[in-house]
């Protein structure tokens, strides 16, 4: 919670910054680690959305595992407490030197997205004397309902394995001495907010673990992916994990020896975070007035990339309401957090929050028009 005392700290500090409230993140993995104890599903946590070290030192300390997309992810998760054999390894564009590097550190998972893939990662493993464990990402055709730059899993979609290709896949295998399938994964898109998808994903996994069942091959590990999404209007709302986890429970039909993975990025860290920043200038337009802010989209792009919404509040300020368009100081028009959006009277110096920014906020960050990346600042050290 940003309290008024939490503010009047705020007031001393430099903006713009990420303020993560270690009071909303703890809670929220302690609901995770309950749903997965209960459930048996194992979780691992997608660095992508928030790699922060210390936020990573709080997650490894629940137990969960590591879904990671480059080495440097890998690398960053083992220094943050991720044991390797807790880490899997995603992505349609794996390097050689990331192969290797994942190989020699023994991860427990190459997610693998294609069949040239595949060959790479034997030809490697074989160079190296070693035996890569791999889950196929596979395409099950789900529309997710979501920004169609984060839908995955739908058809011509760069990602994963189609189901067509499934047979060829498997006589591949067959002849690739240095790979071991040990389990199908899956992930459809990202804010997903319709339980009704997760429902279609369930069904469609069903139907690919029957197939691989007539084709005598023994799945061990079922990867559903991330993709659960947090309410964005509701920035102290958590994410539903209860009503995921539990229709997960419903509708997939794993046998006792197979093992659900589940891979919540977003869902775990946005509602942590918030983007603090000051006004610069109060400008009027034709028809709008401005607030020009001193975060722009270099610090959180995603209103500028997927037309996001985030919550957007004035801390400073109890006076009566305004209509403004809050935006940053980046020399392009897409540089706006939000327009239109009602405020109590803002003015140079207020303080802004925009809300539900701990997931693809810091992590999304740039230094374009050479702004400097923003600063952190958790809650206990103010
Ligand atoms: N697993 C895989 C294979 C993924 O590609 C992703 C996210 C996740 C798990 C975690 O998904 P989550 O639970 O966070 O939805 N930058 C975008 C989101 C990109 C998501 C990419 N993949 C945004 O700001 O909305």
């Amino acid at each position: 919670m940003i309290t008024r005392e939490t503010v009047d700290k705020f007031r001393d500090l430099p903006t713009p910054f990420y303020y993560y409230d270690l009071d909303v993140l703890n809670p929220t993995c302690q609901k995770v680690e309950k749903e997965s104890r209960y459930s048996g599903y194992r979780i691992h946590y997608a660095l992508k959305a928030n790699p922060n070290p210390r936020i990573l030192n709080i997650i490894s300390g629940y137990g969960f595992g590591a879904d990671c997309v480059s080495w440097n992810e890998i690398e960053r998760a083992m220094s943050c407490g991720f044991k390797p054999s807790d880490i899997v390894f995603a992505g349609v564009g794996k390097t050689d030197m990331d192969i290797t590097k994942a190989l020699n550190a023994e991860i427990l998972c190459f997610n693998c997205e294609s069949v040239p893939e595949m060959e790479v990662i034997d030809s490697i493993a074989g160079n190296m004397g070693k035996i890569a464990t791999i889950a196929l990402r596979i395409n099950p055709y789900i529309e997710a309902y979501t920004h169609k730059y984060i839908t995955t899993g739908i058809e011509e979609s760069k990602f994963g394995i189609n189901t067509w290709e499934l047979d060829d896949v498997l006589k591949k295998l067959t002849v690739l001495e240095n790979v071991r399938l040990k389990g199908i994964h899956f992930h459809i898109g990202s804010q997903i907010t319709r339980m009704s998808v997760f429902k279609s994903l369930c069904a469609r996994i069903n139907e690919l673990l029957d197939w691989f069942l007539s084709h005598n091959i023994d799945l061990e590990i079922v990867n559903v992916g991330g993709g659960l999404g947090i309410d964005y209007e509701n920035p102290d709302q958590p994410a539903p994990f209860e009503d995921y986890f539990s229709m997960i429970h419903e509708f997939i039909n794993i046998r006792p020896e197979q093992n659900i993975h589940i891979e919540p990025g977003r869902s775990i860290v946005g509602q942590c975070g918030s983007l603090i920043s000051r006004v610069l200038f109060v400008k009027n337009g034709s028809n709008t007035v401005f607030a020009i802010i001193d975060a722009g989209m270099t610090d959180l792009i995603r209103p500028a990339l997927y037309q996001a919404h985030h919550k957007i509040e004035n801390l400073t300020s109890a006076g009566n309401l305004f209509r403004y368009d809050v935006v940053g100081p980046v020399c392009e028009s897409s540089d706006t957090f939000g327009k239109f959006i009602e405020l109590p009277e803002t003015r140079r110096g207020d303080i802004i929050a925009i809300r539900s920014a701990g997931a693809y906020g810091e992590s999304m960050a740039s230094r374009y028009n050479l702004r400097d990346l923003p600063a952190v600042i958790f809650s206990d050290e103010i």
